[in-house]
């Protein structure tokens, strides 16, 4: 299909459904509320979003008529995240690395081997006086975080060349998401970064635009992304949570009564999606190994080496960050003595 014509046709269709989605009671009278994701239907985020429609179905089921569109029926992490900005969408679960474009706060979690293992990251990450501030502090961009939800560790992968240390990146096109770190972050690994939405890897790989990308494992089997790369290197770069996000319009017009009901909802969408998670991870590394993908468990410190100066990039650029990145230091010391 020409450029063109594929323009125009994105164009109707996303006109068509913000006019869609601005329509909000629909036949029953009830308030429809549109949650937003990219995943398929198996995956941990959906089975723990489920769980929250189901919750909130049981105790406000008169009122409100919760449903999830998977699979970015809705459009990319970046269209979803605008569209929950202007409350057409009430809810989406986007990655980290993209909201750092909305808010520079979020470029915290972004930083490459800021968490020690998955123990420390788990320790911040559920720690309310660090994250609430954070959780809150997007008010300016019509959004609040509500929940986060594990999204693993990254490492690359590839078609035809193992990555066994940071010189086998170069010269090869590696997919990034679209955030300005994880540019820079594949700039200082000495590869090509090609940023793009998650829907369009596959078909990139496959048609050899791109020669790798860096995800989790269940990218390799939830979105076939192994049916094409045959190398996956255990690298650890970063481990990058996926966040609920609701429209500030919405959440703020909810009564105290609601609204604890909504965070009891939040709270079962986390414990749902993570404890489904441990074991999605190692039935998806199953799954590749019949895919013939092969596991790869290279030196982690040259690679750590590489892009560790990020770290004094942000926080020189970002001085407000400093204080969370000191505070995530300590808590990983005190993971490490046994505090957590
Ligand atoms: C993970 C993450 C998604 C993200 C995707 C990506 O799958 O859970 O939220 O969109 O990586 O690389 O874009």
């Amino acid at each position: 299909m020409k450029k063109i014509t594929k323009l125009f046709l994105s164009t109707v269709f996303i006109l068509g459904s913000m006019l869609l989605l601005t329509s909000c009671n629909v036949g029953n009278g009830k308030t429809i509320i549109r949650v937003s994701h990219n995943q398929a239907a198996d995956h941990p985020t959906n089975i723990g979003l489920l769980a929250f429609e189901k919750f909130i179905e049981s105790k406000l089921g008169d009122k409100y008529d919760v449903q999830i569109f998977p699979n970015e029926l809705l459009g990319s992490q970046v269209n979803t995240v605008e569209l929950t900005q202007t409350g057409a969408i009430n809810f989406t679960v986007a990655s980290n690395a993209i909201l750092e474009s909305f808010d520079d706060i979020y470029q915290i979690f972004n930083l490459p081997y800021l968490f020690n293992s998955p123990e420390h990251y788990h320790a911040v990450m559920d720690n309310k006086e660090l994250i609430k501030p954070i959780f809150t502090a997007t008010e300016k961009s019509g959004f609040e975080a509500v929940a986060w939800l594990d999204a693993g560790t990254r490492n690359f992968y590839t078609v035809k060349k193992p990555i066994r240390t940071p010189d086998d990146l170069k010269g090869l096109k590696i997919r990034v998401q679209q955030s300005a770190s994880n540019i820079r972050m594949m700039e200082l690994f000495g590869g090509a970064a090609t940023p793009m939405g998650f829907g369009e890897v596959y078909t990139a790989l496959q048609q050899s635009v791109i020669d790798g990308a860096e995800n989790n494992e269940l990218a390799l089997t939830s979105n076939k992304h192994g049916e094409v790369c045959k190398y996956y290197s255990y690298n650890m770069h970063q481990m990058v949570p996926d966040i609920v996000i609701g429209n500030l319009r919405f959440l703020n017009n909810l009564s105290p009564e609601e609204r604890a009901i909504f965070d009891e909802g939040f709270n079962i969408i986390s414990k749902v999606q993570r404890e489904a998670w441990g074991s999605s991870v190692e039935k998806a590394i199953e799954e590749a190994k019949k895919m013939n993908v092969e596991f790869i468990y290279p030196e982690v410190l040259v690679f750590q080496e590489k892009v560790l100066p990020l770290h004094e990039e942000v926080l020189a650029a970002n001085p407000k960050l400093k204080p969370i990145y000191d505070r995530i230091q300590e808590i990983g010391k005190e993971v490490i003595g046994g505090k957590n």
